[in-house]
This record gives structure tokens, C-alpha cells and sequence, in this order.
């Protein structure tokens, strides 16, 4: 164990300019990281946090990586990434529908690095961002870190966390440049249909916006749900839409940062022009490696994998449903994370804490019951918690039972008590 006096906290004559100054840490990472602290000191946490999938990097893509260093494939490649890559992702895109072109495609450090290339290609000071909530955390900044402007659009409190077009419409400005979707959904697992999708997109059409639609999640769907490329939606839909991905999740690939977007050509070569004076192209060894995954045949691994997540996602909706004082956040069909709404334990306390927010409960959660959750202020989901489902079927069982036995355990407020 370290016995270390923290650290003084570090001054400096540095004078940063407000773009980093306004970006907070990001809530997810600053909860898996206290949760990683505790295993660290010998605490047994079940650590439901995680933005990804708790398998092994598919095998493929570790051995066109260790190929790719025997070869000495070691040096920069084309801004845009290796042609092969490029044609790779263009045919794994287009199985959803669309038409791609390897042209069409610039490979990126992952899916963030996509994004924030697209915000900064395609936005002026001021511009605004509609993103419909609850929505991941990292959007918002992104778009800010572009000189952008994010603007929520909530759902209705009845209409299961999904956006409708009315809502959209009422949300456009004449700043509005960019319309934000992201089917399979962070955090919340919600999927949009086709008709759904299709209706969204009309508002972007109508007022003439860029559509960015992130479509890394598109493997995980379960149950009757089916996932759409948005750009699969009409020419007319594609010719505005930027699609973002990446190997992350679907192959376990989250730290070998490789991603991808794909658009319209001007703006496929904008992005390479952005990429080719800031990170050169991504590392030559990942995109070897996802070289590798894209090409091999893992339609039965991969379809193993969604099964056993599905199974999870069950599990925990039964357990979630069965806690009274839990309610899960609309239908989650896709992704490995649902939203679980806690507000009904505000005012019950554990050992005389009272629980005001779904901050408390998560804090409450971890201190008390060694489960670590996500509160979802940082996600425009106050009343909820994110709990990620991929931790192994056993542990997942315990922290469910550790989660129900917590909120079951909870006394009730004094009013009520006198009430
Ligand atoms: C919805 C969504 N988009 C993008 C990303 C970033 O993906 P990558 O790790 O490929 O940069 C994540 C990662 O958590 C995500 O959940």
C-alpha cells in the first residue's frame, strides 16, 4: 500500500488559454479511475463504469501488429492511413447499406479523434451542435473545442430517452450547422429504427445541416432492435453526412486507437489536410492490426461475443427492474450500457446520508456496497446512473445483488417516517 503524502498541488506561471482552461475532466474516466484505485488497495469493487467491452483484442489484429513489426512497417503512412485500411472500412461500412469509396474514408486515432476532426472541418465560431440527450459525455467539449456551441435536445420525460423532430425543429437557430446522432446511444443503449433515423434526418435536410453520425457501437444490438447507417437512409442524406466509427469496440481494439469517418470527398481531404499537419496518421502498427481485424472472418466470434453481452444486458434489466426504487431509462437495445433512473431513493439515507442526486447515490454505491457506477449529470441524464454490463456474468450477478441489497438497505426519509 502507498503511504506517500499526496502531493503538494503544483503551481504554475503558465497562462492557459480558456479552451483548456473550460475542459473539465471527463466524470467516466474520473470514476473508473477511483474505482481502479480501490482494486489497487485491495478493495474487491465491481467496476460497472467501463467504456468497453471485457474481451481479449480480437486475434487477427494482434498478429498483423506483431507481423507488422517484424516487417518494419514502422514508419509514417499516408495522412488519410493505408490504402488497404481505407478500402477495408469502406466495404465493412457499406455492408450496412451505403456506398463508399475508399477515398471516401480517412482513418484517425479512433473514434474521438474523428469526431474532433469533423467538429473542427465543419464548424465556425458559434456555431451550434444539436445533440439529442442523454448523449456521451465527450460531445459537447469536442464542439466547444471547435469554437462550437452544443445544444442539448431533450426527450420527453414519457417518450424512453428517444428525441422526436419536432423537438429537433423547435431546437434550430440560424446558428445551427450540425445535427449530432449516435444510434446504438452512449449512455443510455437506446437504438433509433430506420423510421426513426429517417425522420431525424429530415430536419437536417429541411434546414440544410451536416449530420454527424456516430456509429461506433454498431455490432451491439440485441433483442429485435436493428442498426441503421444513417447514410444509408437516401443519396440526399449521404451526400450531408459524416459517418464516424472504429474498430474500438467491436473488435476490442478500444487502446489500439484506430477509428475512421467517412463523408463526401471535400470534406474527406479537408480532414486529411487537418490530420496530415497535427497527428501525421495514425500508428502504422494499429492500423496493420485493424487491417487485420476488418479482413478475417470473425462473423462466428463476434456473433459468440454479442450473445454473451446480450445475456448481460438481461440479467441486468431483470435484476434493475426487480430493485424497487430502481427504474432502467427506456428500452436499451444496443450498446453495453443502459441508464438505471435513481431518483426515487432521493431522500432515504444509509448510515444518516441522506441521498440528494444521483451523484450521492453513485458516491454512496461505491463507499458503501464496492459497486462503481456513473452518475449521469455529465451525460443531460441527472436522475441516473450509466451501469456498463460487460463485466464477466459472475461478477455481474454480485454487483447487482450488492446494488438491490444497497438501495433494499436504504432508511427511509425522516418525513415519511413521521408521515
Ligand atoms: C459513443 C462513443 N463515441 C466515440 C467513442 C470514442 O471511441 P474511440 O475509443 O474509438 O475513440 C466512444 C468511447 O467511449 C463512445 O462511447
Amino acid at each position: 500500500m502507498n503511504t506517500a503524502a499526496p502531493a503538494p498541488e503544483e503551481t504554475s506561471r503558465i497562462r492557459m488559454a480558456l479552451r483548456a482552461e473550460n475542459v473539465p475532466p471527463s466524470a467516466t474516466a474520473a470514476l473508473d479511475a477511483q474505482a481502479k484505485t480501490l482494486i489497487a488497495l485491495g478493495v474487491d469493487v465491481i467496476n460497472l463504469t467501463s467504456g468497453e467491452p471485457a474481451f481479449p483484442t480480437v486475434e487477427p489484429a494482434a498478429q498483423a501488429a506483431t507481423q507488422a513489426i517484424a516487417e518494419g512497417f514502422t514508419r509514417y503512412t499516408p495522412a488519410a492511413g493505408i490504402p488497404e485500411l481505407r478500402a477495408a472500412v469502406a466495404v465493412h461500412l457499406n455492408r450496412h447499406g451505403t456506398t463508399y469509396e475508399p477515398s471516401a474514408v480517412v482513418v484517425t486515432a479512433g473514434a474521438k479523434q474523428a469526431l474532433h476532426y469533423a467538429f473542427t472541418a465543419l464548424l465556425n465560431p458559434g456555431d451550434e451542435v444539436m445533440i439529442p440527450a442523454p448523449y456521451w459525455v465527450s460531445y459537447p467539449h469536442l464542439a466547444a473545442l471547435a469554437g462550437g456551441t452544443a445544444v442539448p435536445v431533450h426527450p420527453s420525460p414519457d417518450a424512453g430517452l428517444k428525441v422526436t423532430p419536432d423537438q429537433l425543429r423547435r431546437a434550430v437557430t440560424t446558428r445551427t450547422r450540425v445535427l449530432l446522432l449516435n444510434s446504438p446511444a452512449n449512455p443510455s443503449g437506446v437504438v433509433y429504427s430506420r423510421a426513426e433515423l429517417a425522420a431525424l434526418a429530415e430536419v437536417a435536410v429541411d434546414h440544410d445541416l451536416t449530420i454527424i453520425s456516430d456509429e461506433i457501437c454498431d455490432h451491439w444490438v440485441f433483442g429485435t432492435a436493428a442498426f441503421t447507417s444513417v447514410a444509408a437512409l437516401s443519396e440526399e442524406i449521404a451526400a450531408r453526412t459524416l459517418t464516424i466509427g472504429a474498430v474500438s469496440k467491436t473488435y476490442a481494439m478500444t487502446g489500439w486507437r484506430i477509428g475512421w469517418v467517412a463523408g463526401p470527398t471535400p470534406v474527406a481531404r479537408a480532414i486529411t489536410a487537418l490530420q496530415s499537419h497535427t497527428a501525421s496518421a495514425p500508428s502504422s502498427i494499429a492500423q496493420k492490426a485493424a487491417l487485420g481485424a476488418l479482413t478475417a472472418d470473425l462473423t462466428t466470434e463476434l456473433e459468440h461475443r454479442r450473445q454473451a453481452l446480450d445475456a448481460r444486458r438481461l440479467t441486468t434489466i431483470k435484476a434493475l427492474t426487480d430493485t424497487p426504487g430502481l427504474e432502467v431509462g427506456g428500452i436499451p437495445e444496443g450498446a453495453f450500457f443502459l441508464l438505471a433512473d435513481v431518483s426515487a431513493t432521493y431522500g432515504r439515507t444509509h448510515a444518516s446520508r441522506t441521498i440528494t442526486s444521483a451523484a450521492d447515490f453513485a458516491e454512496l454505491l461505491l463507499a458503501e456496497a464496492n459497486v462503481a457506477v456513473v452518475p449521469g449529470a455529465d451525460f443531460a441524464a441527472p436522475h441516473h446512473v450509466r451501469i456498463s454490463y460487460t463485466v464477466p456474468p459472475d461478477r455481474l450477478e454480485e454487483a447487482l445483488t450488492r446494488i438491490a441489497d444497497f438501495v433494499g438497505g436504504l432508511a427511509p426519509t425522516a418525513e415519511r417516517v413521521l408521515g
